[in-house]
């Protein structure tokens, strides 16, 4: 058992100090000083309301401010000693204050607790991060548009159950991303708004005697007001859930698209060819080259819902107000929140440097029967069959092709007539790709000019 002196901060009603294991359990400095920045502009903005309302004296708040200023910078230059005895960020802070500024610093934690402080500073910590995805989003919305814009009128095959289902177009493609994006990117704007409450002031949890002004506070930090109940304030984590939920369903779209990737780059689908800058090659094989970045997008959902969960799962049983499991909050939130920053870049960097192959995609779009659909829908429109007949005897073409061993569009017309004596030469119009793509005008369909019209709506909005 090692016994060190007794806390600094509550030391008075303590005989011992911790057990070198309590101290291993209980201490967060290893991680949470990346709060540092956050945790230094709560408490200027707390210093600064505390002179404004009399609490403290000016000229205390004054080398408060100053000694703080001080902290910040030998915390970003790096000359911090960071001490896991004094347990946490807002302690290290505070016990150097200290020994820079003497007295006043022992001010500071007036109408304060590290339950209200901790809780503004990973709330202001994960708004930062709203804003980061929303960039890293949007940078990635426009690489999506400017393939988009490139390939509008390139054909593919569209697939459901990755069987060819019917042409779509390469730009229709990309934009069904940016959507999915734009609906991330909701997401994180959403949640951003409604974390957007300053907890600072609920001090432990009961609010406090002192006359202190919150929407002082909360005005400084840029959150639109003080959370209205000091108990919730100091107990909910829900807004990094939030966070947390959002990229979670983001990785996920994100993991979608790497899988299709790795698919299209295969030799057995060459649909896109990926830059040297963001494929690996193998030590043994030399003709490899391997889609690593977008297979690790694929798993980074992993270790992001995963946070998801243990966060979930770290809350779901506790009583109100704070408890010490709350502190197993941050690491979760970061990993996850690093991971997705650097997967949309990587995805990003991926996309922007992405080369489709026109005529692999052309090629691929015609096979598999592809356009049985607008045979389908031609016997409908121009021979007046019900829809299920023709069903039927586009089934039926496709069989008689499928044995012959031709795609659609090599049956001769006799053998069309063969199975349908209606069938006219007219048939020939609708069983290329292109037409096929183009007739699909509804809006919202894979037409050119439907995802042109897209693509200009998006660029609008992104300006
Ligand atoms: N390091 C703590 C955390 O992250 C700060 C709050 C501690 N509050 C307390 N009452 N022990 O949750």
């Amino acid at each position: 058992m090692t016994e060190t002196k007794t806390n600094a901060m509550w030391g008075g009603r303590f005989a011992a100090g911790p057990d070198a294991i309590m101290e291993a359990i209980n201490a967060s400095i290893g991680f949470d000083k990346r709060l540092a920045r956050q945790d230094i502009d709560g408490s200027r903005a707390h210093a600064a309301m505390l002179a404004a309302t009399g609490i403290l004296r000016d000229s205390d708040v004054e080398a408060i401010r100053k000694g703080l200023l001080t902290v910040l910078s030998e915390i970003e230059g790096g000359a911090f000693q960071f001490s896991t005895a004094l347990e946490d960020i807002h302690m290290n802070v505070e016990a150097r204050l200290k020994e820079i500024i003497g007295e006043p610093a022992g001010r500071l934690h007036t109408a304060r607790s590290r339950n209200d402080q901790v809780a503004t500073d990973f709330r202001l910590w994960v708004r930062d991060q709203c804003d980061a995805a929303i960039a890293g989003l949007e940078a990635l919305m426009r690489a999506l548009l400017a393939q988009a814009e490139a390939g509008a009128d390139w054909v593919m095959p569209g697939f459901t159950h990755l069987q060819t289902a019917q042409p779509v177009t390469w730009g229709h493609h990309m934009m069904a991303y940016v959507e999915m994006l734009a609906r991330d990117r909701g997401r994180f704007t959403d949640a951003r708004a409604r974390m957007n409450e300053s907890p600072l002031g609920a001090a432990a949890l009961a609010g406090t005697s002192f006359p202190i002004d919150r929407h002082m506070t909360a005005s400084a930090l840029g959150f639109d007001r003080p959370m209205a109940n000091s108990l919730d304030a100091v107990s909910d984590r829900d807004f990094a859930l939030e966070f947390l939920a959002a990229a979670s369903i983001c990785a996920m779209h994100l993991s979608r698209f790497a899988e299709e990737l790795v698919i299209w780059s295969s030799a057995q689908f060459r649909f896109v060819r990926l830059s040297d800058r963001f494929t690996t090659g193998s030590s043994i094989m030399p003709q490899k080259k391997n889609p690593d970045a977008a297979e690790l997008i694929r798993a980074k959902i992993g270790r992001i819902f995963g946070a998801n969960v243990a966060l979930m799962m770290v809350m779901k049983g506790l009583p109100l107000t704070y408890s010490k499991d709350m502190q197993e909050d941050k690491e979760q939130v970061f990993d996850a929140a690093d991971n997705l920053m650097l997967a949309l870049a990587a995805m990003d960097g991926m996309v922007r440097d992405m080369t489709a192959n026109r005529e692999a995609l052309e090629r691929a779009a015609g096979s598999g029967f592809s356009t049985a659909t607008d045979l389908a829908d031609w016997l409908v429109r121009v021979l007046g069959l019900p829809f299920r007949e023709a069903h039927h005897v586009t089934g039926s073409l496709v069989a008689m092709a499928e044995g012959v061993g031709v795609d659609l569009p090599d049956l001769t017309l006799s053998q069309m007539q063969s199975v349908h004596a209606g069938i006219t030469e007219d048939v020939f119009g609708v069983l290329g790709v292109h037409n096929s793509v183009a007739s699909r005008m509804s809006y919202g369909g894979t037409a050119p000019a439907q995802v042109r019209a897209q693509i200009a709506r998006w660029k609008e909005i992104l300006a």
